[in-house]
């Protein structure tokens, strides 16, 4: 009996580490947190980035999960049932429904940059050889320009990904996940290793971590702010979701921290690693979206037995990138079929499929229709910024505030696990210092403070 107890806990805590790992590890880490940093004048971002997960990103991971659990349903069931035991108004469902909005704007732009890496895993395999950096340059342009291939390879990921989710997030998942994730962080410790011997790590040391406060501008501030949210899975209802499978005897405060501390850890070596091989190559840190896509390969043609990591290393971004994708879809296919009675056949279709027709019109943003803008971005600008800078941090303020202001205290603190200075400390900071840094940063932003 003793014995069954201690399984159970450990199976369940491990499950719900690695599925919220598989959530949170994905292309944020290693795509868009060195492009971000390369854009962003690197260290000054880096520091602001790491401050945002400090201040913001755990103690909001943890508020997310303690929500899920509490509320037992979507997103949106979630925090109707918790506004009701709070005697508070319903309008805070609007929460879910921002999450439900927010994914599946994020996953039309991040199936199409999953789309680049299943073609970049096939050119792995017939090898980089021989390619210098004009050549990369140009290989990347080429695909940009081409809207079949583009379209093609996020229609195979978005099938891909609607294909778990169809089935429930299966055991299969979560199995692979166990070795893929570990096999992604050997390959990136191989890589940092390589960057050492052959190229220049200290020069991507001292990008990255170089103390350079006079560099932090309000543009860095929230493209770093947003970024935290974005690398571990916030405000979008996908925390919460996998929040409501957590067992009680799971100690919240406690995953959260592996999680995140696994998440930085995965985007601080990628960025090590890819600013090792920019420096070295003399190619440009602030090259935008196709940074990886151009340098990697390079590292690949050089190392020994670079053929077959490089195909490994495509391989296993591709996975980082379906397990976050499934966690963007779960949380709405989860309220459709709840709450408006779907089947789940039918709302992963139509969910997929309205992902699936914006991920093309995405696609065409960097080709046919590049001269198409709204507030001077193209599509895949656009619903990047609109997520990340705007509906994630607006989601993360309102999630503090009921929190810390609307909850009950003693709900909070029973269902959080914390107790004495520990509880103080976190609720202090939901309470006071993650909604202060948000609204802050917004009105800096939009030119209110100056
Ligand atoms: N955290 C994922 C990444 O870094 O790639 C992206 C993501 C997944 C964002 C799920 C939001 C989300 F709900």
């Amino acid at each position: 009996m003793e014995q069954t107890s201690v399984r159970t806990h450990w199976s369940s805590r491990w499950a719900f580490m690695l599925v919220t790992i598989g959530s949170a590890v994905g292309l944020g880490n290693i795509w868009k947190f060195p492009f971000m940093t390369g854009t962003n004048g690197g260290s000054a971002f880096v520091l602001v980035y790491l401050a945002c997960i400090a201040a913001i990103g755990v103690p909001l991971l943890m508020a997310e999960s303690m929500l899920g659990r509490r509320g037992q349903s979507n997103p949106v069931g979630t925090m109707r049932s918790l506004a009701d035991e709070a005697g508070a108004s319903r309008a805070w469902q609007v929460i879910g429904l921002i999450g439900i909005l927010g994914s599946v704007l994020i996953l039309s732009f991040y199936s199409v940059v999953a789309g680049w890496v299943l073609d970049y895993t096939l050119r792995a395999v017939e090898g980089f050889q021989g390619m210098d950096k004009a050549a990369l340059g140009a290989a990347f342009g080429d695909l940009l320009a081409s809207p079949g291939r583009l379209i093609l390879w996020h229609s195979l990921f978005m099938v891909l990904s609607a294909g778990v989710v169809l089935g429930g997030v299966t055991g299969g998942i979560e199995r692979a996940n166990k070795i893929m994730m570990p096999a992604l962080f050997a390959i990136l410790l191989v890589l940092l290793g390589y960057g050492a011997v052959a190229a220049d790590l200290s020069a991507a040391f001292r990008f990255l971590f170089h103390f350079e406060p006079q560099a932090i501008s309000g543009k860095v501030v929230l493209a770093a702010m947003g970024h935290a949210f974005f690398t571990l899975s916030l405000g979008m209802g996908a925390i919460i979701t996998y929040g409501s499978y957590l067992g009680r005897e799971v100690s919240i405060p406690r995953t959260s921290l592996v999680i995140a501390g696994a998440d930085t850890l995965v985007a601080l070596l990628a960025g090590l690693s890819i600013f090792s091989f920019v420096f070295a190559q003399g190619l440009e840190p602030a090259a935008g979206p196709g940074l990886i896509l151009q340098t990697l390969p390079l590292a690949f043609a050089g190392m020994p037995g670079g053929h077959v990591i490089g195909v490994l290393f495509f391989v296993l971004v591709v996975f980082a990138a379906w397990t976050s994708a499934i966690s963007l879809i779960e949380p709405a296919t989860s309220w459709l079929v709840e709450h408006l009675g779907w089947s789940r056949r039918a709302a992963v279709l139509s969910l997929a499929g309205l992902i699936w027709l914006l991920g093309i019109a995405v696609a065409l943003s960097f080709n046919a229709w590049e001269g198409f803008k709204i507030f001077g971005l193209g599509l895949f600008d656009l619903f990047d910024a609109l997520t990340s800078k705007f509906l994630m941090p607006v989601a993360g303020l309102l999630i503090a505030v009921f929190t810390a202001w609307v909850m009950k205290r003693e709900h909070v603190r029973e269902e959080i696990g914390l107790s004495g200075g520990a509880f103080a400390l976190w609720f202090t900071v939901v309470r006071y210092v993650s909604p202060v840094a948000i609204l802050l940063i917004f009105l800096h932003v939009i030119g209110l403070l100056g």
